[in-house]
């Protein structure tokens, strides 16, 4: 829809939010009777995460929970995804619910629902108790059973404070980042491990989803991390195709298919698929029995081109589907943020419209969007971040045209409400459109907050972000 002055419009009732992690912002890691998850341990190891900072204090936001929903409701901002941390809700990762820990999670819903914001639940971003980890985490099944086992004692006590659920962040992430390559928690580097993971994941998402219904709430979902594969210039076609489609699988496809369809893809190379002695009969039906929505995080599409990965030439980085006479390749023409994440916008339509196409009908939300910056305050005491204005600009109309294009979106959630803390990277990226300083906790709402706060307020996108930030 175009409106006045060439605005892109949205459909009556998106919704509008912003995005955080229980770990990212809490802070308050023993507080209350929580226990230890596998990210306190990881980063107070020295040399896992930059600076050695760890989410001891984060954005205090345990505290100021009050203080972070009034900044949300001050920018119109009507839903809000937060995650629930598994410790401070079963210390230990099995056994009865610390009512203290579901206390701080009431408070924070009760506070959300005055300010009418619908709350969207993500049980699992990241922290998953540290006891469970020392019996072998997500690579033993159990794991998927205690995960399961916890969802329904959430959903018991703050169902009917709900919006929607969503089961897992990123199992990508968790599996590849967590046990195959070891730059987060648990640091492990073994890839069957991280095969056993994937699966035990997944398995967790159908178990946890299964326990939801059997409860009677809804709407059920996940939330994976998808990147479009672009094939960029010529070359051997066969090749590139293939490299394409073992890319896709082993990125998107290994997630995504068994969530969708109920299999693991056909393209996945050997060593990453779960063995199949891990796969109990009707393992793949409790995966994939339908979803009420997907969540989208969207941040990098990955390009292939024709090269040779033994010499390799500038922005090439070998393949990892090891096709030979295919390099992964990173346009140097495209924006990267203080991430080296590659800014492509167009990125998301793809994928919404490749979604769409996968998945006909299935509402989508995108559940977490946006970008790293530079972010300092200037000598008039603001933030502005530009750079972060054309970024959400140029996503959102990427979105909007993807609806108008056909694909079955509903919502929006920017990363971050907060800035925060980024995994191994601690607090040195930035992703919030609220600034927070670190030393004193002050939030400081961002150029980019007062634009998403317009769009929010338009339902469409302004057409000219020249006109921002004042
Ligand atoms: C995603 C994570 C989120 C945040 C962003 C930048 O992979 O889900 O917690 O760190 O990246």
């Amino acid at each position: 829809m175009t409106g006045a002055n060439g605005a892109l419009g949205f459909p009556e009732g998106f919704a509008w939010g912003s995005a955080t992690a229980a770990y990212q912002i809490e802070g308050a890691p023993s507080i209350d009777g929580k226990g230890p998850s596998v990210w306190d341990t990881f980063s107070h190891a020295p040399g896992n995460v930059r600076g050695g900072d760890t989410g001891d204090i984060a954005c205090d936001s345990y505290h100021r929970y009050r203080e972070d929903v009034a900044l949300m409701a001050s920018l119109g901002l009507r839903a809000y995804r937060f995650s629930i941390s598994w410790p401070r809700v079963q210390p230990g990762g099995r056994g009865p619910a610390n009512s203290k820990g579901l206390d701080y999670y009431r408070a924070l819903l009760d506070e959300l629902a005055e300010h009418d914001i619908a709350a969207t639940a993500t049980l699992y971003h990241w922290d998953l108790p540290q006891e469970l980890q020392d019996e072998g985490g997500w690579a033993v099944r159990d794991t998927a059973h205690r995960f399961a086992e916890y969802s329904a004692l959430c959903v018991e006590a703050l169902g009917d404070r709900v919006a929607r659920w969503i089961t897992l962040n990123e199992p990508q992430v968790v599996a590849n980042n967590g046990y195959r390559h070891g730059q987060h928690a648990p640091g492990l580097r073994d890839p069957e491990a991280a095969a056993a993971a994937t699966h035990h994941l997944l398995l967790g998402h159908g178990l946890a989803t299964r326990a939801l219904r059997d409860l009677g709430v809804g709407p059920v979902g996940i939330t994976l991390d998808l990147h479009p594969i672009r094939v960029l210039g010529d070359g051997d076609p066969g090749q590139l195709e293939t490299a394409r489609l073992i890319t896709d699988a082993m990125v998107n496809g290994l997630y995504l298919e068994p969530v969708l369809q109920g299999r693991y893809p056909a393209h996945t190379p050997a060593a990453m698929l779960p063995p199949s002695d891990l796969i109990a009969d009707g393992d793949l039906e409790t995966i994939g029995q339908p979803l009420d929505f997907l969540g989208v995080n969207y941040y990098s599409p990955v390009f292939l081109r024709a090269g040779d990965p033994d010499d390799l030439r500038r922005n090439e980085e070998p393949a990892r589907s090891g096709v030979p006479g295919v390099v992964e390749y990173r346009p140097g023409e495209l924006e990267r943020t203080t991430m080296g994440w590659l800014v492509d916008a167009d990125g998301l339509h793809e994928l919404l419209l490749e979604v769409s196409k996968q998945a006909p009908g299935l509402p989508l939300y995108i559940t977490e969007n946006g970008r790293a910056a530079e972010d300092y305050v200037n000598p008039q005491g603001e933030v502005d971040d530009i750079e972060r204005v054309r970024y959400l600009h140029a996503h959102l109309q990427a979105a909007a045209r993807a609806i108008e294009d056909g694909a079955s979106l509903a919502g929006y959630f920017v990363w971050s409400l907060l800035d925060n803390f980024e995994w191994a990277w601690g607090y040195q990226k930035r992703f919030g459109i609220v600034f927070v300083d670190f030393g004193t906790q002050r939030r400081i709402p961002k150029s980019s907050a007062r634009f998403y706060a317009e769009v929010a307020r338009a339902n469409a996108v302004p057409s000219l972000p020249a006109a921002w930030p004042h």
